[in-house]
C-alpha cells in the first residue's frame, strides 16, 4: 500500500480493519507457534519521540524485529528536531532514508506536515488530538473477548482526550455507540467534521454512561502536554472513577479497558483494574500484533498468507 498514510483512524475504511483484524490473528498466532515470519528484511522504521513511551517504542521496536526489519528509536531532543531544524526538512531527509515512520508528538498538524512531507508512510504514534494505533488494538482486543462490537455500547469515563476522541471516528466505522461521561467544562470537541449523531452520546454523568455498557473504558485526566493543567484536573475529575461500584452498573459481560499507563486510585480503582473484567494487558500486548499487521500493510499491501 505504497504512499498511504495512518494518521487518523478515519485515514482507513472498515474494509482495511477488517484485514487489518485478520493479519493481527494469523501474526499473533504464528509468533506463539513459534514460526519465524520475516518479510521486513532490509527495511527499516524510524520512531520519532516527542514524549514518552513504554508501550508504543516496545510494541513497535520488538515488532519490526519480529518482521524482520530494524527499528531505531529517535529521541526528538537528541536529534536536530529538537534543535529547531523544520519538521518538514527533517521529513524528507529521513522519508528518503527509512521505509515507514512512527512519530509521537503534540499537535496533530506535526504529523500532517510530517507527512506530506515524508517519501516513506508515516503513523500517527500518539498526538494531543488522537491515539489511532491505541483504538486498533482496542477493537481488535474486544473482538478477540467478546466478538464484533458492531452495535455495542462503550462507556467512556474521564476525559475527552486524544483516546477517546479516536474511540468516537472507531465509533462510527464499527457502527457501535461512544457514551462519554466527564465533568463540565471538559466536553469532547469533535475535530474531524464529522456528524457522529447515533454513535456519541455525552454526559456529565459516569452511571448514565456505564448503565448496560459493553465495555467500559477510562484514561488518565493529566494527558502528557497538560501537565500544568495537573493541579485543577485532579480536582475537577475526583469523581469520574471506575468503581468496582460503577462496574456493576455495566452489562455482567462487560470488560473494562485501559490504554495505560493507569494510575489506580485515581481514574480507575485497583479491584477494577487487577480484576476479573479487565482484559488491560490483552490490550496492551495486542498493540504489538496489530501494529506489526499495519506495518505489513502500509509496506506489503494486503497479503495473505
Ligand atoms: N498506551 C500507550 O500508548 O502507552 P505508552 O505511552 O507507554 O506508549
Ligand atoms: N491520554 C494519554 C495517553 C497515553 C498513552 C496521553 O496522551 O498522555
Amino acid at each position: 500500500m505504497p504512499g498511504k498514510h495512518f494518521l487518523q483512524f478515519t485515514d482507513f475504511s472498515r474494509d482495511e480493519y477488517e484485514h487489518l483484524f485478520v493479519r493481527s490473528r494469523v501474526l499473533k498466532d504464528r509468533l506463539r507457534r513459534g514460526e519465524l515470519y520475516q518479510p521486513l528484511q532490509g527495511k527499516t522504521l524510524a520512531m520519532i519521540f516527542e514524549k514518552s513511551s513504554t508501550r508504543t517504542r516496545v510494541s513497535f521496536e520488538a515488532g519490526m524485529n519480529q518482521l524482520g526489519g530494524h527499528a531505531m528509536f529517535l529521541a526528538s531532543k537528541d536529534t536536530q528536531l529538537g534543535r529547531g531544524e523544520p519538521i518538514e526538512d527533517v521529513a524528507r531527509v529521513i522519508g528518503r532514508m527509512c521505509d515507514v515512520v512512527m512519530l509521537r508528538t503534540y499537535e496533530q498538524t506535526i504529523v500532517d506536515t510530517f507527512a506530506s512531507y515524508s517519501k516513506a508512510p508515516v503513523i500517527n504514534g500518539l498526538t494531543n488530538e488522537y491515539h489511532p494505533c491505541q483504538t486498533l488494538a482496542d477493537i481488535f482486543t474486544y473482538i478477540e473477548h467478546r466478538g464484533s462490537i458492531e452495535g455495542k455500547t462503550v462507556a467512556w469515563i474521564g476525559d475527552s482526550n486524544n483516546i477517546s476522541r479516536t474511540w468516537l471516528q472507531a465509533a462510527r466505522i464499527f457502527n457501535f455507540k461512544l457514551r462519554l461521561a466527564c465533568p463540565k467544562g471538559y466536553e469532547m470537541s469533535v475535530l474531524d467534521g464529522i456528524d457522529y449523531r447515533g454513535h456519541f452520546e455525552q454526559t456529565h454523568d459516569p452511571r448514565e454512561a456505564t448503565e448496560g455498557a459493553d465495555l467500559v473504558s477510562t484514561d488518565v485526566c493529566v494527558s502528557m502536554g497538560f501537565e500544568r493543567e495537573s493541579l485543577q484536573r485532579r480536582v475537577d475529575f475526583l469523581s469520574y472513577k471506575v468503581t468496582g461500584e460503577l462496574m456493576k452498573l455495566a452489562d455482567k459481560d462487560a470488560v473494562f479497558m485501559h490504554c495505560l499507563p493507569a494510575h489506580r486510585g485515581e481514574e480507575v480503582d485497583p479491584d477494577v483494574l487487577d480484576g476479573p473484567q479487565s482484559i488491560v494487558w490483552d490490550e496492551a500486548e495486542n498493540r504489538m500484533h496489530t501494529q506489526k499487521a499495519l506495518i505489513e500493510y502500509l509496506l506489503l499491501g494486503k497479503i495473505d498468507n
